[in-house]
């Protein structure tokens, strides 16, 4: 039987076991693996052979069943041997990995649906080793098979997911097969209402990942608030039997501590580092950190500092900071597409260091690790958010949970990136009872799983006149109290902006999250007329006359860095289906506001902190 009809036949095979049906809440997975980067590691990315199957012809049953949520039962008796032969991989279709298919397939631009994946490859398990199937991010559905057994599903498009497959590998020849579902959900997060593109695929590395019998599953290492040269954090161990010991090495400070695990494998990590050189952006100083546990080690590259509230003050290791900011999609530069590599990750953040940014706002989800880690080494404080995003199905607990999740593992993946001082719950969320209670209980999440940073949120904000008034319930939980603004391009004129006075009812630092307008790169007229670059650097023009006004104001992201793909854009010859208020058009294009919003920087830059 040919390879490919092989592949087909052990997957359906094994779909024909009881399966977790869509949307119901799946067991909570095991916690995620951190660091993958600095593991062993073997790559699957490259060509990966693909089956488009808007039907879902490989997972359901051609009776299709339907469930009274509209979504439909599996009762997959496996395929006739015919159907076998139409349905088989074969070395004509591929999609490179990582990458979203929309921009690889002119003919795949606007699919929504399943695409199925399938890859061989060679792997010789190390005697003990455990091995883990990897993915960095895959949106928005997964089911991954490694030689036809199921191994795990995913449901979330941005964030990092690991499955044991120690079991179920091959001496020698193996093949993984992952469908990637990127169908739009009403239950989901986010939900099927979103000002970007819905790009799917196996959009970030997927990675074999090797470690031992027990091994360092996850760790934070953290400055202890009001210290300038204490450490703390906690090692945690999987598959331990307590209490085992966990080494800490940070050879630039002569340290090198043992601790020892307690009963839930957990070692509490307790340093005394004279002489710490604290990371900010002006001194962005990282550290070789190197942890060890019996046969298992992994180095990273940790800053320390602190991030905390004073009133209406952003302290940074004490001291007040302004973040001068920017907002950034995770859209790839030049190409376009979801962005993934490293070099998508430099030029954006050097973008945004030309500005004389010392703050990104990571839009609306946690971006691939390379912007974070490059965000340390930059020195960019980070805002990272989960795609909490509009009109969220507030009630359903299956949807709480998997934001949950999704906050669970975006700490997990960055809890040791000195850049991320800021971990956001959502954005422009409207406000009701079931909305309060499910935004807080993510807030209330961040801050029991992460105390070391601020929670925020883009609030909603109202009008009373010229006033613009910041009194939205979440806000009492919100460490920092943020809120998007268009006055000048949805609502008033931009000379407008100079008579409107802001009330805020939380004594909190405010961070303007979003402010713009759309602008075509090479479009010049008037600053009164439409999508011209005068007409939006006016606007810039008129925000900061307003904005040096607000007395709490302690940051601002204007929205955005770079034009990115929306399907809410499609004004022909215009926006072509791009948001157009990039400081840069899609093709890396400075427009006029660039150099406004520089200028102010500059200016911010050599003024006190408030
Ligand atoms: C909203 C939203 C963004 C959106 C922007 C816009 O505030 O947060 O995701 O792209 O406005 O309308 O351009």
């Amino acid at each position: 039987m040919d390879r490919g009809i092989l592949r087909a036949a052990l997957v359906c095979a094994a779909l024909f076991g009881a399966v977790p049906l869509f949307g119901q809440t799946q067991p909570a997975p095991a916690p995620l693996i951190g660091n993958i980067s600095h593991r062993q590691t073997v790559s699957l990315d490259g060509s990966w052979r693909i089956i488009v199957d808007p039907y879902n012809t490989g997972y359901y049953d051609y009776r299709l069943k339907p469930r009274s949520d509209g979504y439909f039962q599996n009762t997959h008796p496996g395929m006739y041997p015919k159907e076998l032969i139409e349905y088989a991989f074969t070395d004509t279709e591929t999609l490179e990995v990582p990458g979203d298919w929309n921009s690889q397939r002119k003919d795949l631009f606007f699919y929504e649906g399943p695409v199925w994946y399938e890859k061989d490859f060679t792997y010789h398990a190390k005697s003990g080793d455990r091995v883990f199937l990897y993915v960095g991010a895959a949106n928005y559905f997964s089911r991954v098979w490694v030689n036809g057994e199921k191994a795990c599903e995913h449901e979330g498009g941005f964030t990092p997911f690991d499955c044991e497959i120690t079991g179920v590998l091959a001496d020698g020849d193996n093949f993984a097969v992952i469908s990637v579902d990127n169908t739009r959900r009403p239950d989901g997060v986010p939900t099927v209402n979103t000002d970007w593109w819905n790009y799917g695929g196996l959009t970030r590395d997927v990675q074999i990942v090797e470690v031992p019998r027990v091994f360092i599953n996850d760790y934070s290492l953290q400055l202890k608030k009001d210290t300038a040269d204490q450490i703390t954090g906690s090692v945690h161990l999987r598959l331990a039997t307590a209490p085992a010991q966990v080494r800490v090495r940070i050879p630039e400070l002569n340290i090198d501590q043992e601790f020892t695990t307690n009963s839930s494998s957990r070692a509490d990590v307790k340093l005394h580092a004279p002489g710490l050189e604290l990371w900010s952006p002006e001194h962005p100083k990282l550290y070789d950190v190197e942890i060890s546990a019996g046969s298992d080690a992994v180095k990273d590259r940790i800053g320390f500092r602190t991030i905390e509230v004073s009133g209406t003050d952003i302290l940074l290791n004490g001291k007040p900071v302004f973040l001068r900011g920017i907002s950034i999609q995770e859209e790839a530069p030049y190409r376009s597409g979801r962005a993934y590599s490293e070099e998508d990750a430099r030029t954006l953040l050097g973008w945004a260091k030309e500005l004389g940014a010392n703050y990104v706002r990571l839009a609306h989800w946690p971006h691939n690790e390379n912007m974070v880690r490059l965000a340390d080494e930059m020195g960019l404080m980070v805002w990272s958010e989960i795609p909490v995003y509009w009109t969220i199905h507030w009630s359903d607990p299956a949807t709480l949970a998997n934001a949950q999740q999704q906050l669970t593992d975006m700490i997990t993946r960055d809890r040791n990136r000195a850049s991320v001082i800021i971990w956001s719950v959502g954005n422009e969320a409207p406000v009701s009872p079931e909305r309060v209670q499910f935004m807080k209980s993510l807030v209330q999440a961040a801050h029991e799983q992460d105390p070391s940073r601020l929670v925020s949120a883009a609030l909603e904000t109202h009008s009373k006149g010229n006033i613009r008034i910041v009194d939205d319930p979440l806000g009492q939980d919100l460490d920092v109290v943020s809120s998007n603004e268009y006055i000048g391009w949805y609502d008033h004129k931009p000379e407008d902006a100079d008579s409107i006075t802001w009330q805020i009812a939380y004594n909190k630092p405010l961070i303007i999250s979003e402010f713009g307008a759309d602008a075509k790169f090479g479009l010049h007229g008037k600053s009164s007329e439409l999508w011209t670059e005068e007409y939006q650097e006016n606007l810039y023009e008129h925000q900061f006359v307003m904005l040096d006004k607000i007395p709490t104001l302690r940051g601002m992201s204007p929205w955005v860095l770079m034009d990115f793909r929306s399907p809410r854009r499609p004004l022909q010859g215009t926006q072509d289906y791009y948001n157009r208020k990039g400081l840069l058009s899609d093709k890396g294009e400075k427009k006029k506001a660039f150099f406004t919003l520089k200028a102010y920087y500059e200016k911010k830059a050599q003024q006190p902190a408030p």
